[in-house]
């Protein structure tokens, strides 16, 4: 292949991308998306392998082998176990960089040039941290007994981080100066691993995803460097694309909980000493409701909106909840879901659910959106959610979620509360909202109470 066809097509390439991550921004056009996203990279890596002198029949045989990898995932990865699998997708992202300039480093027979130094430097350095934190963010996920889920703290942690830091930094000032000590880039590439672990596991296993999304942006970033080296645009491209897409989306994760990066990576939240106790908040204040109570609230309503959070997805309500829809707009009530962006424990989890269970996307309305009109809506269903509709974020500076923005379920002329107990969710604290003057609680697990309250319904 000439070298300008070989451009064309990597050119090509970077539009689907972008025109991939376009469509990623909307459900309804997010599977178009992911199909032009693939389509850029499968074109970006043939071309890129013909021009390797690689046979047609090895990358048939390659794209064979991978197509079947990537379909065994997509049907056997449980929908709550993506955390993980990101995870170790881009830790995988960050390890090839490390061997890919690695290898760069050892086949060069001649000065690479500063630039070329430089990102190999890059590579090795941000890969292996990369690498390392993915998989211990995946052991934290995945609830693995070694890796342990609670921050893992000890005297003078910042100096040993630091130190590893300086260290790396000084072997590849090494490599650099002089590119046959390949020795000291796998030194460094040692420090930055030990570097990537330790950054990890001072992080609760509840803040992982934030985590994840970070680390996306590190196997961005280490990719881009890896183009570089390997002097092919498309990987720059790519690369970039990921590291600034992987940074904006820690930063509406961080900006939804309201707090900052820095309170994430060195804060150790869940620890966090409450002001009020659930005593004081709730004492003798709590009415509970039952099934058949929430089917005659429902008949007399218009308009109903449902607030899910984490407790559905463990309680993998979602098809019930889909029944219960079904009834309520056959008997001409409004249903419309109400989205928190951090509702649950990762980035578009509960789109995600309701997607699955046929929930069409125009009843998905984002928090912004439905505020502004809960004062017109009859019942307001909890479902699995605390955090995200505590109102001491708007009331108590002292509160670890104060000033996070959350779903105004409070201002519903009724509330029901579906959960299992009094207990707090993520951020540990109580949630005033359960002991209100419009609020009802629903004790029981999401999917039980939501295949009662259908049975109820239809009887009634
Ligand atoms: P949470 O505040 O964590 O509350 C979930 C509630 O679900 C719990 O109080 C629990 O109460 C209930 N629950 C658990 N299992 C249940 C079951 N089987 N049936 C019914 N209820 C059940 O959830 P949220 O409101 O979705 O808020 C999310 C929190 O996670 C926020 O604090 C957010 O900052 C944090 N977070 C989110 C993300 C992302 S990206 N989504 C990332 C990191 C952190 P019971 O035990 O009484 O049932």
């Amino acid at each position: 292949m000439s070298p300008e066809m070989v451009n064309i097509a990597y050119l090509i390439a970077s539009v689907l991308f972008i025109f991939g991550l376009k469509g990623l921004t909307h459900p309804r056009t997010a599977v178009r998306g992911n199909f032009l996203g693939a389509l850029g990279m499968l074109l970006a890596v043939v071309v890129t392998l013909i021009q390797g002198n690689l046979s047609f029949t090895l990358i048939f045989a390659g794209i064979l082998v991978g197509s079947a990898i990537g379909v065994l995932l997509a049907t056997k990865i449980e929908m709550t176990a993506m955390p993980q699998l990101v995870a170790v997708f881009n830790g995988f992202g960050g390890a090839a960089s490390v061997l890919v300039a690695g290898a760069e480093l050892s086949n060069t027979f001649s000065e690479p040039g500063l630039q070329t130094a430089v990102a190999i430097v890059l590579s090795g350095l941000i890969g292996a941290v990369t690498f390392w934190g993915s998989m211990v963010a995946f052991g934290k996920l995945q609830g693995i007994k070694m890796v342990p889920d609670q921050p893992v703290r000890y005297p003078g942690e910042q100096i040993v981080k630091v130190l590893l830091l300086l260290g790396s930094l000084a072997l590849g000032a090494v490599v650099i100066g002089d590119y046959t000590a390949v020795s000291s880039y796998w030194w460094l590439v040692l420090a930055a691993s030990v570097l990537g672990v330790l950054l990890v596991i001072a992080i609760g296993g509840a803040d992982m995803p934030v985590v994840v999304a970070l680390l996306n942006s590190y196997s961005g970033l280490a990719a881009a460097a890896t183009g570089f080296v390997l002097s092919n645009s498309v990987l720059i491209v790519a690369g970039s694309l990921v590291g600034a897409s992987g940074l904006i989306l820690t930063n509406i994760m961080c900006k939804a909980m309201n707090r900052s990066l820095a309170n994430v990576l060195f804060g150790g939240f869940g620890a966090v000493q409450t002001t009020s106790s659930a005593d004081d908040v709730y004492g003798g204040k709590v009415k509970s409701t039952s099934p058949d109570e929430l089917a005659m609230l429902l008949d007399g309503a218009s308009r109903v909106v449902i607030v899910p959070g984490y407790g559905m997805a463990v309680a993998q309500a979602q098809h019930a909840v889909r029944d219960l829809y079904n009834i309520l707009e056959a008997n001409g009530i409004t249903v419309e879901f109400a989205i928190h962006p951090v509702a649950g424990r990762m980035p578009g989890h509960m789109n995600v659910l309701l997607a699955e269970a046929d929930i069409p996307y125009d009843k998905l309305i984002e928090m912004d959106a439905i505020n502004p009109t809960m004062q017109q809506v009859d019942i307001a269903i909890v479902l699995g959610a605390n955090d995200v509709v505590n109102p001491l974020a708007r009331t108590d500076p002292e509160s670890p979620i104060a000033g996070m923005p959350i779903i105004d379920v409070d201002k519903a002329r009724t509330v029901i509360v579906i959960k299992r107990s009094l207990s707090p969710g993520f951020a540990g604290i109580p949630n005033p909202l359960f002991a209100a003057e419009n609020a009802l609680m629903l004790f029981g697990d999401g999917k039980k109470m939501m295949q009662e309250s259908v049975t109820a319904l239809k009887e009634g």
